[in-house]
C-alpha cells in the first residue's frame, strides 16, 4: 500500500483521521452474470484489487476513525460485484459514495444519465444498502458529506441538503467522487495527458470546454443547478475540505481560499491517502 500523509487544521478538539481510498475498480464475476461481463472481468479483473482494498479497509480499522470511500468501487454492475459492494458496506468503519464505473453496465457502452443510474440502481437491489446519491455522517464532530457527481453534476436537491447539513454548524469535509474544476488541476491534466480529449472535472467554463471533443463537452458541460453548488461550496466558511477521485492520478490544489481539494490516486494500485485533521 503506498500512504499519502496530509494534515489540516480545521478547529477540532480532538484529532480526526480519515483514510482516503478510491477507485478501486473491482471487477468480479459469477454464474448469474452474462457472457460479455465475464469477458470484462476476464479484461479488467485482478486479485491486487481485492487485496489492496482488504488491506485499506484493515488499516483504516487499526489507525483511522473512518475510510472514506469516494466510488468506482467496482467496475461495472454484476451480481458478484453487487454482492461484494453490499456486504463491505456494512462495515460501519466505511463511508462511501458512489461514482460512475458503480452504475456502469458494461463500461463506455452506453450514453449515462440519471435514467440509466437509476436502472443500474434497480438492478442491484435499490442500490447497495447504504445511501448512494447524498450521504453524511458526524466522526468526532467532522461532518462527512458525499454527493454523487459521478455525472459532472448535481442536483439542486443535493444543494439543499448539503445547506441542511452546514446547518448543524460542525465543520465539513466533502467527499465524491469527480474533482471540481480549478487551473492548476486542469493544466496539470493536460501536461501529464496531452492526447486526452477532456479533463474529467466538474464545472468547466466554456472557455476551457473549448479544447474538449465534441463528445465530452456535451457529457461534462456544467448545468445551473451544478454552478449554484460549486458556488455554494467556494463561499461556505464551514467546508473545509474536498475528497475526489476518478482521475487515478493523485494531486492537491486549493479551490478556493482555504478550501483545499486532495484528488487521490487509485485504491487498485494500492494508493490511499491519511488525513490527520485537528
Ligand atoms: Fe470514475
Amino acid at each position: 500500500m503506498q500512504l499519502i500523509k496530509n494534515e489540516l487544521q480545521i478547529g477540532l478538539e480532538k484529532p480526526v483521521r480519515l483514510l482516503h481510498v478510491t477507485d478501486s475498480h473491482v471487477a468480479l464475476v459469477d454464474e448469474h452474470d452474462d457472457a460479455r461481463k465475464h469477458e470484462l472481468a476476464k479484461r479488467l479483473g485482478s486479485p491486487d484489487k481485492e487485496k489492496y482494498l482488504a488491506e485499506q479497509v484493515a488499516y483504516a480499522e487499526q489507525h483511522c476513525d473512518l475510510l472514506v470511500h469516494t466510488g468506482d468501487l467496482v467496475d461495472f454492475v454484476s451480481h458478484a460485484n453487487s454482492a461484494m459492494a453490499r456486504n463491505l458496506l456494512q462495515n460501519e468503519a466505511i463511508f462511501f459514495i458512489a461514482g460512475n464505473h458503480d452504475y456502469s453496465q458494461y463500461v463506455g457502452e452506453a450514453w449515462e444519465d440519471d435514467a440509466y443510474r437509476m436502472n443500474s440502481y434497480m438492478q442491484m437491489g435499490y442500490g447497495l444498502g447504504v445511501p448512494m446519491f447524498f450521504n453524511a455522517r458526524v466522526v468526532g464532530g467532522v461532518n462527512l458529506v458525499g454527493i454523487d457527481n459521478s455525472y459532472y453534476r448535481f442536483a439542486d436537491w443535493q444543494l439543499w441538503r448539503l445547506k441542511k447539513e452546514a446547518e448543524k454548524g460542525l465543520p465539513i469535509v466533502l467527499a465524491f467522487h469527480d474533482p471540481l474544476f480549478e487551473q492548476a488541476l486542469y493544466d496539470y491534466h493536460f501536461e501529464r495527458l496531452p492526447g486526452e480529449p477532456c479533463t474529467y472535472l466538474v464545472g468547466c467554463d466554456e472557455e476551457h470546454l473549448l479544447r474538449y471533443s465534441e463528445f465530452r463537452a456535451v457529457q461534462q458541460r456544467p448545468d445551473k443547478p451544478t454552478l449554484d453548488m460549486i458556488d455554494y461550496i467556494k463561499s461556505e466558511p464551514l467546508i473545509k475540505l474536498i475528497l475526489t477521485g476518478h482521475l487515478h492520478f493523485s494531486f492537491e490544489s486549493n479551490v478556493a481560499e482555504n478550501l483545499p481539494q486532495f484528488v487521490t490516486g487509485s485504491g487498485f494500485d494500492g494508493v490511499a491517502r491519511e488525513i490527520t485533521l485537528y
